[in-house]
């Protein structure tokens, strides 16, 4: 039976798309799972910059809601590590996701892979509440922070309303700092198990910049094992940590998930991660290198007019 799990968290920027993400691509890789991530979040989309995506690809949710072209059509398979994604398009503009559209296609989606991950928008508006029609269970994320618990504990009471199964909370960026609210403070006032501790990594945004999820850019990073131990947790499974010779191995594994898949996923397309920052480093340099010329050029024409003008005052002296 296909499981629909929508990641929430009320407020806007704590880890959701992240952990979506990294779930998701320990979920294909490591756990060898059928699971394709889906984003939900229309209007301010990050879902695929996960995986260098900085551009829309020919068909998106945008196709699929006004064209009516089935949801198979915009799924696509990362290239180096198999996931399969369904990005929201760059620019939102003019979508509105209805509760009975986003209920329709997780619907059609969910017949075709075992594990559907949700990423979500924040917030407790429309664009949540059509997800979070659509799921069912739910996972919520929240930073130790007052401003964050109090948001999340809003939206897992709108999920309890709404008859959703609340798989417990899962808490990031945690530094084990005196000013952070501990676990037990963000259990005693959720109400619910804290299923997973992320660390704050400096890799988790390291591996933004390439795009790639921090499970595969740094598999062995603290961020990195915390995602991993949730995301068999969640299908039962045991997390071992990897041994020393694991690790070399877990270098060189990107070998695709063996999965019978019963649809053909058009087009596949061919992400080419870090190439923002690339650009930018080659901009930079030619930037400088073409100063550096213009500059020699300035002082040679002066250096000449010099030479020219002391000729001349000698000439006529
Ligand atoms: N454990 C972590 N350590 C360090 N940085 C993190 C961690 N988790 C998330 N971040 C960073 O925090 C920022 C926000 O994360 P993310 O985009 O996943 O949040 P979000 O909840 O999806 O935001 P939004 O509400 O806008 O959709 C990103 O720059 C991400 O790299
Ligand atoms: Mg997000």
């Amino acid at each position: 039976m296909s499981r629909v799990i929508g990641i929430f968290s009320g407020k806007g920027g704590v880890g959701k798309t992240t952990l979506v993400a990294n779930l998701g691509a320990a979920l294909t890789g490591a756990l060898k799972k059928n699971v394709v991530i889906f984003d939900n979040n229309i209007h301010t989309s990050h879902l695929g910059l996960h995986f260098g995506l900085y551009e829309d690809l020919p068909v998106t949710l945008r196709e699929v809601l006004k064209r009516n072209i089935p949801l198979t059509q915009a799924t696509y398979i990362h290239p180096s590590t198999g996931i399969r994604i369904i990005p929201a398009p760059i620019n939102g503009d003019g979508i509105n996701l209805t509760r009975q559209q986003c209920a329709k296609m997780t619907k059609q989606v969910s017949k075709n892979y075992d594990i559907v991950l949700l990423d979500c928008a924040p917030g407790l508006g429309n664009e949540v509440l059509a997800p979070m029609s659509a799921i069912d269970d739910a996972i919520v994320i929240s930073t130790p922070d007052v401003a964050s618990l109090a948001d999340a504990v809003k939206t897992i009471e709108l999920l309890k309303r709404m008859k959703k199964n609340v798989i417990g909370v899962v808490v990031n960026r945690y530094k084990n700092q005196r000013y952070q609210l501990t676990p037990q403070e963000i259990t005693s006032t959720t109400n619910y198990n804290i299923i997973g501790i992320i660390p704050e990594d400096d890799n988790v945004q390291s591996s933004l910049s390439k795009g790639l999820p921090v499970v595969v850019a740094s598999p062995n990073s603290s961020a990195s094992k915390a995602f991993k131990k949730l995301a068999a947790s969640l299908v039962n499974e045991q997390y071992t940590e990897p041994g020393f010779f694991d690790r070399f191995r877990g270098m060189f594994d990107f070998s695709m998930p063996k999965i019978d898949m019963p649809i053909i996923l058009q087009p596949k397309i061919n992400i080419q991660p870090e190439p923002i920052i690339k650009r930018e480093v080659a901009t930079l340099k030619q930037t400088k290198n073409e100063l550096l010329r213009d500059v020699r050029k300035e002082m040679k024409k002066e250096l000449k007019e010099k030479i020219r003008r002391r000729l001349k005052e000698r000439l006529y002296a």
